[in-house]
């Protein structure tokens, strides 16, 4: 099969985590005998230093001609710390999935026998947690206006904003997911306070009834942060809104052991986008350290999800497992004080 890949590193460490990502890319290609075409396109920080847009037009035909896109991570600190810069790096990557029109973001929060002990939950409580967060992406207050500030600075505001159609899209979604895995869909919003998400919940409660195979439950996002580190085991496909979503998973990523291990895979209408879902980590950039196995996990999400090559993701999942077992990992999962570069790990 030809692999036709955009490869974007972004900022931080997202060059040197994508660049052991693009080694087991092509290490499995070669195995399995696929023809692998990449090249890679600006993005984030690094974009706006080259030239001037955080997602410029010629990434975006770069990714719109490809059958995947591997993303490393965006943002830096020079921009963190000076909140009145008119262009932001993550501009570029909302602009990004908004243009692939990226809506649903499927972020699968596991763990690994070797990796209990490093979570701050307690083994019983996490040992064999096993479920998906769908993330909406395209929408919500992240993408809703108006957003600005008032003509003396002295008041802010952001919009959340949801139609029918991008509840329905997304639910439906979830709800296929939930049918594949253990029919059980936990569907989170807050409900009780705000009308984009009573919107949410009656979408959903129609939807419902042509599910009757799926056990369905709703719960307010503030509930659901304390049942996933009490109770992780409890669910099997989450789906929520946007801002929701960013923060549950950061908070699950806890029941991994650590953030460097989470990947996820970004799907909708044009070319699917594979991220790890940590960000670009600005203190680790050039030293060699960062995890590259969120990024490697995503890689794997890319040959199951884009191609359909589901023995390949398979054996990228049992090479990080296998190096999960040898100890061969970077600093922050490491034991003993010994621990690996990230491109020895790679
Ligand atoms: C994520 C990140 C991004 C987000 C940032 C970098 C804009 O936190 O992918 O979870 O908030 O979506
Ligand atoms: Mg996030």
């Amino acid at each position: 099969m030809k692999l036709k890949i955009a490869v974007l590193p972004g900022d931080g460490i997202g060059p040197e985590i994508v660049a052991q990502a693009l080694e087991v890319t092509k290490a499995v290609c070669e195995k399995f005998g696929h023809e692998l075409v990449y090249e890679e396109g600006l993005v984030g920080a690094s974009a706006i230093d080259a030239v001037g847009d955080p997602y410029p037009q010629k990434t975006h035909e770069l990714c719109m001609a490809s059958d995947a896109v591997l993303f490393g991570a965006i943002g830096s600190l020079k921009y963190d710390n000076d909140p009145s810069a008119k262009v932001r790096p993550e501009q570029g990557l909302l602009t990004m999935r908004k243009q692939l029109g990226l809506y649903a973001n499927i972020r699968p929060v596991t763990t690994f026998p070797s990796l209990i002990h490093k979570s701050p939950l307690r083994p019983d409580l996490i040992e064999n947690a096993d479920f998906i967060c769908i993330r909406e992406l395209t929408g919500g207050i992240y993408f809703g206006r108006p957003q600005g500030r008032s003509e003396d600075g002295q008041v802010a505001y952001d919009t959340c904003v949801y139609s029918r159609e991008e509840i329905e899209r997304i639910v439906r979604l979830a709800f296929d997911y939930a049918v594949k895995r253990k029919k059980k869909l936990t569907i989170v919003d807050k409900a009780n306070v705000l009308a984009t998400s009573r919107l949410w919940r009656q979408v959903s409660q129609e939807i419902e009834k042509e599910y009757p195979e799926v056990e369905t439950e709703y719960m307010f996002v503030d509930n659901a942060a304390m049942q996933i580190v009490q109770w992780p085991k409890r669910f099997d496909v989450m789906v929520t809104e946007n801002m929701f979503g960013d923060i549950l998973t950061d908070e699950a990523s806890v029941i991994t052991g650590s953030l460097g291990m989470l990947p996820s895979a970004s799907i909708g209408i044009h070319t699917s986008v594979f991220e790890p879902i940590h960000g670009s980590y600005p203190q680790a950039a050039g030293k060699n350290i960062a995890n590259p196995l969120a990024t490697i996990l995503s890689a794997a999400l890319m040959f199951e999800y884009a191609f359909g090559l589901m023995d390949e993701g398979k054996l990228i999942r049992e090479a990080v497992n296998e190096s999960l077992a040898q100890k061969v990992v970077t600093e922050d999962i490491a034991e003993d004080g010994k621990s690996y570069k990230t491109s020895e790990v790679g």
